[in-house]
């Protein structure tokens, strides 16, 4: 994947345009966090073949094989408010579900907060991170990470992690799928300041089985037993357990099996 390739792929008219192309780098998002503290301009995008140390949510690696994958941060410069910046991930979230429509073979779903599932499976991570210049918003830099062509996994992710490949039996075209998902969060972008809120938590429970299910949310040590009932105009998630409705905005949930 050459910085040329990219450019000659995509579709959009801002994001990507400020491209950085690496094969081998630490993480994509250490390294956009550096390009904002240099004034990077919106819609720069990092993206590398290896990352020897990608971040995944909670503190946990993101493991993803040399050249089989996209992994990609893409610096964002939203008008908005610190309070409302988990509808960036709702919003990132729904664009890339709606992107692999194309390409797999059921529709993906959307796991609260930022996982993208096929069967079950996780096949996006999503992760952003929010740079403050006092109390404004100076960045938030969207990072993602899409199996593709991996169907090798390590044991530990074996059960738990597929690509679009692990579920069809073919190879994809990386760059193929990187306009699109692109040019799909571009498109949707504008619904971040259109007071469109509303409607992107619409999309996104609109993409979630999840919701009115039993589920469990593991939180460090603590495990939350309820049903998932609603997403809350912020993006957190709604759960009823016994009379109360908890709001939570970090946790890894599971569905329950009764
Ligand atoms: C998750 O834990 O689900 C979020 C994973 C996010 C991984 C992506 S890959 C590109 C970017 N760079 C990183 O170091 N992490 C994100």
């Amino acid at each position: 994947m050459t910085e040329v390739e990219i450019r000659e792929n995509l579709r959009t008219d801002t994001f990507g345009k400020t491209l950085f192309a690496y094969d081998s780098i630490d993480s994509t998002t250490a390294q956009a966090k550096k390009l904002v503290a240099d004034g990077a301009a919106e819609g720069t995008l990092v993206i590398a073949e290896e990352q020897t140390a990608g971040r995944g949510r909670l503190g946990r690696q993101w493991v993803s094989a040399k050249g089989m994958n996209l992994t990609y941060s893409l610096i964002l410069r939203p008008a908005l408010p610190p309070q409302s910046v988990p509808m960036v991930s709702l919003y990132a979230a729904v664009a890339v579900a709606q992107a692999l429509t194309a390409y797999a073979p059921v529709k993906p779903a959307c796991k609260w907060p930022n996982d993208i599932m096929l069967k079950g499976k996780k096949v996006c991570g999503i992760l952003s991170e929010t740079l403050l210049n006092g109390d404004r918003v100076d960045a938030v830099i969207l990072g993602i990470g899409i199996n593709i062509n991996q169907t090798d996994f390590p044991d530990e992710l074996q059960s738990t992690a597929t690509s679009l490949a692990r579920e069809t039996g073919k190879r994809f075209d990386r760059i193929t799928i990187l306009g699109s998902v692109l040019l799909q969060l571009e498109k949707q972008y504008r619904r971040l300041h259109t007071s469109s809120f509303d409607s992107i938590i619409e999309d996104w429970k609109e993409l979630s089985p999840m919701l009115g299910k039993p589920v469990q949310v593991h939180q460090n040590e603590k495990i939350i037993k309820g049903t998932a009932i609603d997403i809350a105009s912020d993006g957190a998630l709604l759960i009823q357990t016994g009379g109360e409705v908890l709001k939570l905005y970090a946790g890894d949930v599971t569905l329950s099996h009764p």
